[in-house]
């Protein structure tokens, strides 16, 4: 099959649907590949790069398999082929009229946007990759119209007080503009109405403003719920006294199927202080902030800028191509099982399900809905009706007898044991006292270096060990042989275990 790569038609847009590196990616799964010509201009990437990664440059709406960024044009449309297969982020959720047009045209539409957000299918999930270039942008867009530096510095001329940025929403988009703020050096603060998302915001370097409302709850799908009036009640409260204190505001908050919750009101805006920015992500969804205008920047009469991009994924254009191009080429590798060439559309998969608008003429929208489950899982019955018995502390009394049994042990043992003896009980001893206190302090985040150190001890263990072995007495080597074992299971354990953590950090 030819997998055609369309130029997109939507004014402004600069993404495009598949880079050279993708299209390398699409052939070996044995599909050729026609692009459109000039399709990668806007981000960066010529016909003859293109060219040179093993497409040709032509009709890509003719193609049996038709990639676009956004819903191709009417124009494009009527060009594709009866049997073929349309992919591109249609909306279908948002824009009934295109799921009406798609419902009377003969081929099959599928919609990246109707991905569901479940582990297995997040190697395809557009919206998250675009939202989390999004978040970085929206950082980028604030610090550039925001007059001064997001770091703290200590100057001969001067001291400068770091930005204190807010961001409302902590999803793919919040905890991208956090780590952005975060790594630019700005006091970062975030909050949301799912409690769960609290470690997330500190892993950043964030800190988490929490909401005190008997309704903030997990949530069981990992989208918000329409929040009630005592929880807005108390978040207006904090926006308020938020918006009188930081420089940036980023909001990010969405529920689905619903217009985005205005957060920030005009008279917040209001008491902000001249030359602070907001960027309302939410803008192409109404907005969450009063005063956003959709697609453009505006300044209040207070001096606040208010950004309401909704192309802030488009602006980093070659790097949302490349993350969408990826996003399309993990669906092409599910539906393509024999890496053949041959897209074959599963329709028992959920995932596939899910995505389908219209299938070979016939509406397949809306889908039926995808269980998704974001919460913990719940601790097992046995478990919550039976505690663990706890371990009660040992008593001052307890404490005694146990270090007075333990003298009694060594005075016997240093009163019988023959003189040569006495020098290695005493090393033993010492050994396991400060071992106890000394391991026992070390902190957790420090337990793989303290690992290398039991595996130096382990390694001296091995050579005393096979000094030992060739003892004429049986019972000292098989001592020296438990000894080899133990100890070779923990260097070589180690080793995998570092190696292991090692290739974590491997960039390749
Ligand atoms: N402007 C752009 O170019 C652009 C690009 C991509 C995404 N977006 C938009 O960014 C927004 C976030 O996208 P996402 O993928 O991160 O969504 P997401 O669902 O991952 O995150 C939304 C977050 O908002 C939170 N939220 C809901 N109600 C809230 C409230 N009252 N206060 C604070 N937080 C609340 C939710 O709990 C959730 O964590 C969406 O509106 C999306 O359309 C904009």
């Amino acid at each position: 099959m030819i997998v055609g790569v369309l130029k997109e038609g939507r004014a402004g847009e600069s993404r495009v649907a598949a880079t050279p590196a993708t299209i390398q990616q699409i052939r070996k799964l044995g599909y050729d590949v026609v692009v459109d010509p000039g399709a990668g201009v806007a981000a960066g990437f010529t016909d003859s790069a293109y060219e040179a990664a093993g497409a040709t440059v032509g009709d890509a709406a003719g193609a049996d398999v038709v990639l676009g960024v956004n819903a191709p044009s009417p124009a494009q449309l009527d060009r594709v082929r009866p049997e073929a297969t349309v992919i591109a982020l249609f909306s279908p959720a948002f824009d009934p009229a295109m799921v009406e047009d798609l419902g009377r045209r003969p081929f099959t539409a599928l919609s990246m946007d109707a991905v569901p957000r479940i582990s297995r299918a997040q190697s395809m999930d557009v919206l998250s990759s675009m939202a989390n270039i999004a978040g970085y942008r929206a950082v980028i867009e604030a610090a550039h119209e925001f007059g001064r530096f997001f770091t703290g510095q200590v100057t001969a001329a001067g001291k400068v007080p770091p930005a204190k940025v807010l961001v409302a929403g902590a999803g793919v988009a919040g905890l991208a503009a956090i780590g952005a703020s975060g790594s630019l050096g700005a006091i970062v603060r975030a909050t949301d109405p799912r409690p769960e998302v609290a470690d997330q915001v500190r892993s950043l370097g964030g800190e988490y403003l929490s909401i005190a409302s008997p309704e903030v709850e997990v949530s069981k799908t990992g989208y918000a719920k329409e929040m009630g009036d005592d929880y807005k009640a108390r978040e207006a409260e904090l926006y308020a006294a938020q918006c009188r204190e930081v420089d940036i505001v980023i909001t990010t908050a969405l529920i689905p199927g619903r217009p985005a919750p205005t957060l920030i009101t005009a008279e917040m805006v209001a008491s902000m202080k001249p030359g602070s920015v907001i960027v309302d992500m939410a803008a192409a969804n109404g907005g969450n902030v009063e005063g956003t205008v959709k697609g453009e920047k505006a300044v209040t009469d207070n001096g606040v800028t208010i950004i309401g991009y909704t192309d802030l994924a488009g602006r980093l254009s070659a790097q949302a191509s490349q993350l969408y191009g990826t996003n399309l080429v993990n669906l092409l590798k599910l539906m393509t099982p024999g890496k053949d060439g041959l897209l074959v559309l599963d329709w028992d998969d959920p995932v596939q399900r899910s995505i389908t608008v219209v299938r070979e003429g016939e509406s397949a929208w809306p889908p039926p809905p995808v269980q998704v489950s974001a919460a913990p899982a719940p601790a097992p019955a046995a478990a919550v009706a039976q505690p663990a018995p706890k371990k009660e502390p040992m008593t001052p009394k307890q404490k005694f007898g146990g270090v007075a049994l333990g003298a009694l042990a060594l005075f016997l043992a240093v009163a019988f044991a023959p003189a040569a003896l006495l020098p290695h009980v005493t090393v033993f001893v010492l050994a396991i006292v400060i071992g106890y206190y000394v391991i026992g302090h070390v902190h957790h985040a420090l337990h793989t270096p303290l690992m290398s150190v039991t595996n130096a001890i382990s390694g001296i263990i091995v050579v005393g060990a096979l000094l030992q072995i060739g003892h004429t007495s049986t019972t000292v080597t098989v001592l020296s042989s438990v000894a080899i074992l133990l100890a070779s299971i923990n260097v070589f354990g180690g080793f995998a275990v570092t190696r292991r953590m090692l290739a974590m950090f491997n960039r390749s």
